[in-house]
């Protein structure tokens, strides 16, 4: 492992306030979104999709990086390129997603473990070298009745833990994703107790594990109120019950925090990250940045649908998305660019 290869990788992810787009989905979970929208989930789709991603005019001008799949990283453009190489001819780093899902945790009624250790250096260093620098691994956190539990988190963290060792081991900048989820009716207080919990556990086992800090990535939540709580606070609440939030758990030396959207819509996990820029910005010790999947691709996959008429239109909402969460990086991001008639796609193809 070269150490300052990875800080250097790390603080590149994370620099000229912009962001990471996971576009990572599992095939399952890619062939279910598909699913909603009438789309056919096959293979030849999932790659059509990724390629109207990856050549997406101006993206590199607000995306740092990309997280591919393992089906993703192996694919290419129509023309026969690999993604891997227009991305990076591209000035985007390429990553990959690395675990192999969340399974029910034995003994723990609604939780989940998320797998994927066993092989695991021998994945990284085919991955490395197919031209992935950084990788990404998420552990899920459900809160409710008497959950999460100890053993759910102390479980997950550790696994966080050891895979975060054996990315820096083979060169590759650990995207570490503890993930609160939104599901549910606790309170912005409860997720921000939660979140804290979970975040002291993992850092202890990262350190416990010999990470090196300055040369990862931590991927959270925002603290929220649970999706169906009847409270709903305001994005200025929702900024500093975060911050508050993340400097009681984060150490400085993390280069960086790009958060996970969630399941919040595209607009209010833009104005969010705006508002704990705005407000924070000047004294956090790490960058407050994005890595969204659904609130950067959903309006582009939602115009999409399937057509190859539609490529330029969602081409455009995506760019806009990415464009709007690097705005929001600079605290700049305002309800007015929702409207910008330069930035809004044009359809040219009715939607059924
Ligand atoms: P969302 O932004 O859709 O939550 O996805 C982020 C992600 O990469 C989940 O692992």
């Amino acid at each position: 492992m070269n150490a300052q290869e990875l800080i250097d990788t790390a603080n590149a992810l994370v620099a000229d306030d912009k962001g990471l787009l996971a576009m990572d989905e599992s095939n399952p979970t890619c062939n279910k979104r598909f699913a909603k929208l009438g789309i056919p989930q096959t293979e030849e789709t999932r790659r059509a999709y990724r390629e109207l991603i990856v050549t997406t005019p101006g993206l590199e001008e607000s995306i740092s990086g990309a997280i591919l799949y393992n089906e993703t990283i192996r694919q290419q453009k129509k023309d026969g390129t690999l993604f891997v190489k227009v991305l990076t001819d591209a000035g985007i780093i390429p990553g990959i997603k690395v675990d192999t899902g969340a399974k029910d945790l034995a003994g723990h009624p609604g939780e989940k473990i998320t797998e994927g250790l066993d092989g695991l250096r021998d994945r990284l260093a085919e991955y490395s070298q197919m031209g992935a620098r950084f990788a990404k691994w998420r552990a899920v956190i459900a809160v409710g009745e008497g959950i999460p539990s100890r053993g759910c988190i102390e479980t997950n963290a550790h696994a966080l833990a050891r895979y975060a060792a054996l990315c820096q081991e083979a060169g590759m900048v650990p995207v570490v994703e503890p993930e609160v989820l939104m599901d549910g009716q606790h309170t912005l207080e409860r997720c921000c107790e939660v979140t804290e919990e979970v975040l002291k556990t993992v850092f202890s086992q990262l350190y416990i594990q010999g990470v090196t800090l300055e040369g990862m990535i931590l991927k959270p939540n925002m603290v929220l109120p649970g999706s169906t709580c009847s409270k709903q606070e305001a994005v200025d609440e929702v900024a500093d019950a975060t911050e508050r939030c993340l400097l009681r758990s984060v150490p400085a030396a993390v280069p960086g925090i790009a958060f996970l959207s969630g399941g919040q819509s595209a607009e209010l996990a833009s104005a969010r990250l705006n508002a704990m820029n705005v407000r924070f910005k000047s004294r956090m010790p790490w960058a407050l940045a994005f890595s969204f999947a659904r609130a950067i691709q959903q309006p582009a996959l939602e115009i999409w649908r399937g057509q190859e008429a539609n490529v330029s239109a969602a081409q455009q909402a995506l760019n806009h998305r990415a464009s709007c969460n690097r705005a929001a990086r600079r605290g700049e991001y305002s309800a007015a660019m929702e409207k910008s008639s330069a930035t809004v796609p044009q359809l040219t193809q009715p939607v059924a």
